[in-house]
Formats: C-alpha cells, sequence, structure tokens
C-alpha cells in the first residue's frame, strides 16, 4: 500500500520536473503497432519571441520546434499535435526537447526563423545547426529522419563503407565532394558551408589522395558537385576556398533538372516553384517495362537539359512508394495513373496540369523508337520553356480578350470610317 502511494507520488514529481502533464482530450494513436500506445502525457511547449532564442540556442540542447499558421479550433491541429506527441515520446528520451510556436502571433519569430506567413514547417536545432525537416508528418518518417541526422556535417571518406555510403546517394540527393588537406583552413570554410545546407544537400570530403583518386577527384582544392540524373559533374571555380564562395555556388548551382519524390523530401519538392521556374511531374512506375522505358527517356531528358537547371524542374514519381496518393492525384489532375507512366505541367496549387500525349511515344519497343521519343518528348519540354505550352494560371480570372471580328475583305473596318 504504503509502496504504491511512494511510486506513484515519484511519478508525479518526476513527470513535474520534467514540465509535462497528462494530455487529457488528446487521443492519439500509432497506427499498426498494437504493441505500441500513445500514453497520454503532453511533452510540448509553446515559445514565443521572449524565451526561443534561449531555449532553443542554448548549449548542449537538441530541439524541434514545429512553426504553424492554424487556428486553435481548426481539426488539421489534432492531427499535427498528435504527430508532434507521438514523435516525443519516442524522442524525449533521446534528448530532443519539442515546442511549438504559432506565427499568427510571433511574426518576429517567424521572420527570423525565415518561415513563410501560412506555412507549417518544423525546424531541429541541434549542436548550434539549423535543419529543416521536409518530409511527410507521420511519426515513423520523421523519427527515423531525426535519428539518422548526421553529427557532422560533412562526412570524411575513409573506407570503403563511406565510400559506399557516398555511391549508394547517386541520384537520390544533391551530392558536394571535396578534397582538401587534412585541418586545413578551405576544409574549415567547407564545413561551414556545409552548416548551412544541412538536411538538404550532403556534403563529403577527401584527405588523402587515395580517397580522392577513388571518387575521381584530382588536385587539392577541387571541389565538385553532383546533381541526381546528370552524367557530368559541376566543378566549383578554383578560386572558391571561403565559406562564403561555397555557399554562393551551391546556392546558384543547387537546383537539379530532375528529382524523385520520397517520404523525406516531399515538402520541398511538392510546393510551388519559383517564378521563372517551370513544374513538370511524372508518374513513373518502374516496375512495369513501360514505366522503366520512360525512366530511361527521361534519364536521356534530365541530362541533356542540364543548362536548364534552376528553370525547368521534372519531379519523379513512382506510384509504388506513395500508394495511398494514387487515387488523390488522379483526381487532382484527371489523369490516370495506374494504367501507364504520364508526364504534365503541373501548378501545384492550382492543382491542374497539362499532360503530354503519351501515344506521342513508342514505349513498347523503345530501343527502335529512342531518337524518336526524345525528339517528342524534348519538343513538348522546349515548347513548355519556351512559353507556348503554359498553365497561365495568373490570366485566369480575366477573360480573353475578344477576337477581333474578321473584317471582309475590300471593306473598310468601322475604325476607319
Ligand atoms: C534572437 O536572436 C537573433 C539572432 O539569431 C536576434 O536577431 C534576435 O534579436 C534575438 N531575439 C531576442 C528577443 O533576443
Ligand atoms: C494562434 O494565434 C492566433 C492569434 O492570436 C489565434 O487566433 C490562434 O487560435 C492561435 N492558434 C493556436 C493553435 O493556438
Amino acid at each position: 500500500m504504503t509502496w504504491i502511494k511512494l511510486a506513484s507520488l515519484a511519478l508525479v514529481v518526476v513527470l513535474a520536473s520534467a514540465g509535462i502533464s497528462k494530455n487529457e482530450d488528446l487521443e492519439c494513436m500509432f497506427l499498426g503497432y498494437p504493441d505500441l500506445e500513445y500514453d497520454g502525457f503532453d511533452r510540448t511547449e509553446v515559445l514565443t519571441e521572449k524565451n526561443f532564442n534561449r531555449t532553443v540556442f542554448a548549449e548542449d540542447t537538441k530541439s524541434v520546434v514545429f512553426f504553424n499558421d492554424v487556428e486553435e479550433d481548426d481539426s488539421e491541429l489534432d492531427q499535427y499535435e498528435c504527430f508532434l506527441q507521438l514523435s516525443a515520446q519516442i524522442m524525449t528520451k533521446r534528448g530532443y526537447n519539442f515546442y511549438t510556436v504559432n506565427t499568427t502571433k510571433e511574426h518576429r519569430l517567424r521572420k527570423q526563423e525565415e518561415v513563410e506567413k501560412g506555412e507549417d514547417t518544423i525546424h531541429v536545432y541541434k549542436d548550434g545547426y539549423k535543419i529543416e525537416y521536409n518530409g511527410v508528418r507521420d511519426p515513423e518518417t520523421f523519427v527515423s529522419w531525426l535519428m539518422d541526422i548526421p553529427d557532422d556535417p560533412v562526412t570524411i571518406i575513409n573506407d570503403e563503407h563511406d565510400l559506399e555510403e557516398f555511391e549508394n546517394m547517386d541520384d537520390e540527393c544533391v551530392r558536394i565532394i571535396g578534397y582538401f588537406e587534412p585541418g586545413s583552413v578551405a576544409l574549415k570554410e567547407f564545413e561551414e558551408a556545409a552548416e548551412d545546407f544541412m538536411g538538404e544537400i550532403e556534403f563529403f570530403a577527401v584527405v588523402t589522395s587515395k580517397w580522392a583518386r577513388k571518387v575521381g577527384l584530382k588536385r587539392v582544392g577541387e571541389v565538385q558537385m553532383r546533381r541526381p540524373f546528370e552524367e557530368d559533374p559541376l566543378f566549383a571555380p578554383t578560386s572558391a576556398d571561403t565559406e562564403e564562395e561555397f555557399e554562393d555556388w551551391v546556392e546558384k548551382n543547387k537546383e537539379p533538372v530532375m528529382q524523385k519524390l520520397t517520404l523525406d523530401n516531399y515538402f520541398n519538392l511538392w510546393r510551388d516553384p519559383e517564378e521563372e521556374e517551370r513544374m513538370i511531374l511524372a508518374f513513373v512506375d518502374e516496375e512495369t517495362r513501360e514505366g522503366r522505358a520512360m525512366k530511361r527517356l527521361l534519364d536521356k531528358i534530365a541530362d541533356e537539359n542540364s543548362e536548364h537547371a534552376g528553370t525547368l524542374e521534372i519531379i519523379l514519381v513512382d506510384p509504388d512508394e506513395f500508394p495511398l496518393m494514387v487515387d488523390v492525384w488522379e483526381d487532382m489532375f484527371g489523369i490516370d495513373i495506374e494504367e501507364g507512366p504520364q508526364i504534365g505541367l503541373i501548378d501545384i496549387s492550382e492543382k491542374e496540369g497539362i499532360w503530354f500525349d503519351m501515344s506521342q511515344v513508342n514505349l513498347d519497343d523503345p530501343k527502335k523508337h529512342s531518337d524518336s521519343n526524345f525528339e517528342a518528348l524534348q519538343s513538348w519540354i522546349d515548347q513548355i520553356l519556351s512559353g507556348s505550352i503554359s498553365l497561365d494560371d495568373d490570366d485566369d480570372d480575366e477573360p480573353e480578350p475578344p477576337a477581333p471580328p474578321p473584317t471582309p475583305k475590300g471593306k473598310k473596318s468601322r475604325k476607319e470610317l
């Protein structure tokens, strides 16, 4: 009896000191794992402009901050709340603290942390680095991403295992690799630059001639960028050796022509592009013969159009990797994704697209038709780049200017009378 009392008292004390309380009204569930339950404790705290800096930038802290612009009574909030609480139940034990910031109220804080108005997003602050999470908001994907955050912004390739890691990322994300003297100033500057791109771009370095040779670097100071689906690397200017010069160069070139949509980069790709960018969505199931043929065609398109990086953005989606989204996308764009590959110029926020007529390419015998397939798709891409195929969303609410009535030959038009 006394023991039970003491034990429950101890529990209350522990909870009080950790600042967590029972979250009575919130019903959350880990879906799919019968032995895993939400324990009902509230592990998030609200941050404001007043306490943000001293909480998040304090030494030896690891923070997850959810910036949201949502009304209190929005049902979306319950979903976010569950996502955070379930993730927190796993990750507070591993040293992470969970916070929310109401950006409807905290304008200055929103600007300070570079969050757009109306945007809901998650930042992780760790060892002085800020890393944005762009993945889908389900606890499993998020927790697994959080556990995988590397300790260092630059991975030094020193053995076969590191090399394998570097090579396995081919086509997955933008990678930067440099060859430096160990302990050099330039390596330090390279590391500083890498901090700013954590979670978005992977940085590697080699510090011996042996490993430099294996990754194809020739001279000390050489820095290359490898973008997915492009054969030739880009070289940083030989003069670049300061943090700022590295950053400028990466910033200018980091947009690949083609990227694959994944659970981890979802919200980084699934958003409206820059004004001058054209966004093309390609649904390609690589488990089908047609899909593989289409993928090879797109690889060639991406490689041949690398000069249009920053203007042309092709997002590759394997519907098999997003089975829950297939119906949503089919409804959104009025297309049949399961039938075969589809490619279209799209507008994310307007949820509309102009779809390429797939009968213009022959994917049944792609070897025989490789040149004509390439020409057909490239000519469609060229029309998009030149603006003769466009979604013109800005003009949607303005009526089309009426076509001038044909002037009968030989008669004067009214104006001239
Ligand atoms: C928090 O830190 C930023 C710099 O990171 C600074 O601009 C801002 O004024 C600080 N805010 C407060 C309330 O101290
Ligand atoms: C955020 O603040 C606004 C303005 O004060 C308020 O209307 C809204 O309900 C708040 N959202 C949450 C989730 O508390």
